[in-house]
């Protein structure tokens, strides 16, 4: 299992396949899934700027189409610091990782912690639609 450290070096690593003409602005996000397997993303801009797809979105549902349910952690790092997932990826993280370790990078070497509940309290989610939660 990779430590913390590790899964933001990776985001950080991650960053790098971003496709970011119009911001320059790179992220990085890497999922750990609850099986232990990974996913990379990087944030996909858009001409039509309202098609971007952020890092964590797109790390997200490409686990999410592999057949993978439960995110365990998730690693951002982008070119600045404390880059926090906007409120759209907060409500992805919502549907597959309730109970998920949230590492923002900072530095490479420093990151902070958070639980979605900290992040996106009073939360919508499958419960309140009688759907079964993905934990
Ligand atoms: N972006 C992400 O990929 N993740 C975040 O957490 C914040 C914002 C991207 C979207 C867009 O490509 C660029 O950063 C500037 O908003």
């Amino acid at each position: 299992m990779k430590t913390d450290g590790e899964l933001i070096q990776m985001a950080f690593k991650q960053k790098e396949k971003a496709y970011a003409p119009y911001s320059d602005f790179h992220v990085g996000a890497i999922v750990e899934m609850e099986d232990g397997s990974l996913y990379g993303g990087s944030n996909i801009e858009n001409a039509s700027y309202g098609a971007t797809r952020c890092a964590e979105q797109v790390a997200i549902l490409k686990a999410v189409e592999d057949g993978k349910r439960q995110i365990k952690r998730i690693a951002i790092a982008a070119d600045a610091d404390d880059v926090y997932p906007c409120g759209i990826c907060r409500q992805i993280i919502r549907e597959f990782g309730q109970n998920a370790r949230i590492l923002i990078g900072n530095h490479k070497t420093r990151y902070r912690e958070h639980t979605l509940e900290e992040l996106l309290p009073h939360s919508f989610g499958p419960s309140d639609l009688e759907v079964d939660e993905n934990v």
